[in-house]
């Protein structure tokens, strides 16, 4: 594939099914969000595919085109949802618990969403430990359960129409936990699933369904799922696009902004505290050490990962780094996250930065969660298969291929899917040379 000069994409004929494991706070925002923006309700802030422009050429051509129009991306009116839910509440009654759009936005999309019910989940409560419902499949090994959700692929491949599909997980974080011996090879994965192995998570049995069924997977939460040698191969195997993890969308995506920016001057850190009060549902289920354990995880690699202590010791190698989530129901949705940044500049004087981001955590992620499926399944019409890097600029936790280290700065992870953008169409990939222009 890297081989050839430009990817030949196959049409975005027909409609695209979204598959999403859990219907919570972020996956009501985003099919609500596109249910309004089809109806012309309201407009597809912070989404890239929706919004954003791609320059072609040189500077003196004026070409820029809208993403949407450069690749042939899915259009909204081609989205249809299938959700899985361990809640029997149907989409509008999941959305107005989650609390984050307003009633009057919900009751005007009342009809589609109430038509969205959740299938029955996959779930295991060693792996998410503060929520229990009933609306799960209790029986059968873990591969029985894994041939449940190929079957609930099926048909609703089959009863909504479409013609291709993307699964994303929008589910809680589960807790914490490194790779085993199970997720070595598709072989240890597969006698794993057939023997029940305590080591394979539920999200782990929804992404080998989906790759199995040949439908790309992406992870919005920080755990273990298709980061996995087994998952990997079973993607390249297969020839579907993976990417992850964990959605970049609040306190990273602050950190990612200025980090770059601190190293670009070259001045020092020594210091950064994040704390964030929280209180809707994923709030209570992070609140637990183990699914806190894989969110601090993904959240403390960033800022060493940009600011590279072992190229800048005098800058960067003594920093102290916290982050702390507390969960505070009165809150909901609106999450508060502060920042404390100790840095130093010219001969070492000390200096701070405050930041404290009034955010609304689910109305940040819903547009990342709706360009990730598009841009997965124009990766999968573009025949790339295994870990999508280009799509790093999405994540915390950016997957890549083993031995790389991930990229974090959000400026070059922009360029980078662009350029990925620039390739698949023949078109220059830009390097901001420009000396041309001075001929
Ligand atoms: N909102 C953000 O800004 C953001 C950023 C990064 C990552 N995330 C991650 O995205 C995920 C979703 O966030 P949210 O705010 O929508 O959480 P949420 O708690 O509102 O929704 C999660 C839903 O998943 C369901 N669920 C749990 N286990 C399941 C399983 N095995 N199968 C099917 N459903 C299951 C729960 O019942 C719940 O309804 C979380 O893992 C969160 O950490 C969110």
């Amino acid at each position: 594939m890297s081989q050839k000069e430009y990817a030949t994409i196959a049409p975005a004929e027909g409609k695209l099914g979204i598959l999403v494991p859990g219907m919570g706070a972020v996956t009501t925002t985003l099919i609500a969000g596109v249910e309004s923006v089809k109806r012309g309700l309201a407009a597809p802030v912070g989404s890239l595919t929706q919004l954003g422009t791609v320059r072609l050429g040189k500077r003196t051509e004026g070409r820029s085109p809208k993403i949407k129009d450069f690749v042939p991306l899915a259009g909204l009116n081609d989205l249809v949802f299938g959700t899985w839910d361990i809640f029997e509440d149907d989409c509008y009654e999941a959305a107005v618990h989650a609390g984050v759009l307003d009633r009057p936005m919900l009751d005007r999309l009342k009809e589609p969403l109430s038509a969205i019910k959740p299938m029955k989940a996959v779930f295991d409560q060693e792996y998410v430990k503060r929520i229990t419902g009933p609306n799960v499949k209790d029986k059968g090994s873990k591969m029985e359960k894994a041939e449940m959700l190929m079957e609930d692929i099926r048909s609703f491949k089959e009863s909504s129409g479409a013609s291709r599909l993307a699964m994303i997980w929008c589910g809680s974080t589960e807790v914490h936990h490194s790779a085993a011996a199970v997720h070595q090879t598709v072989k240890d994965f597969e006698c794993g699933l057939m023997k029940s192995d305590p080591s394979i998570s539920p999200s782990q049995m929804y992404a080998y369904a989906a790759l199995k069924s040949g439908v790309p997977y992406a992870n919005g939460a920080p755990h273990l799922t298709v980061d996995t040698p087994a998952m990997m191969e079973l993607a390249r195997e297969r020839q579907v696009p993976i990417a992850g993890k964990d959605f970049k969308s609040g306190q990273t995506f602050m950190k990612t902004l200025i980090a770059p920016g601190l190293k670009a001057r070259m001045l020092g850190l020594s210091g950064w505290f994040s704390t964030n009060i929280l209180g809707n549902r994923d709030g209570e289920v992070l609140d637990e050490p183990g699914s806190f354990k894989s969110k601090e995880v993904t959240k403390l690699s960033a800022i060493e990962q940009i600011l590279q202590p072992e190229l800048y010791p005098e800058l960067y190698k003594n920093i102290y780094h916290k982050v702390r989530i507390e969960y505070y129901p009165p809150r909901g949705d609106a999450k508060e996250g502060w920042d404390n940044i100790d840095i130093f500049g010219w001969l070492g004087y000390p200096m701070q930065i405050k930041i404290d981001f009034l955010c609304r955590d689910s109305i940040l992620a819903a547009p990342l969660a709706l360009d990730l499926v598009l841009f997965m399944d124009l990766a999968q019409r573009a025949g790339m298969k295994g870990v999508q890097e280009w799509l790093s600029f999405y994540f915390k936790g950016p997957m890549t291929a083993p031995g790389l280290y991930p990229e974090h700065d959000i400026f070059i992870q922009l360029m980078k899917l662009k350029n990925t953008l620039r390739w698949m169409q023949g078109e220059d990939l830009i390097t901001h040379l420009g000396l041309e222009y001075y001929d």
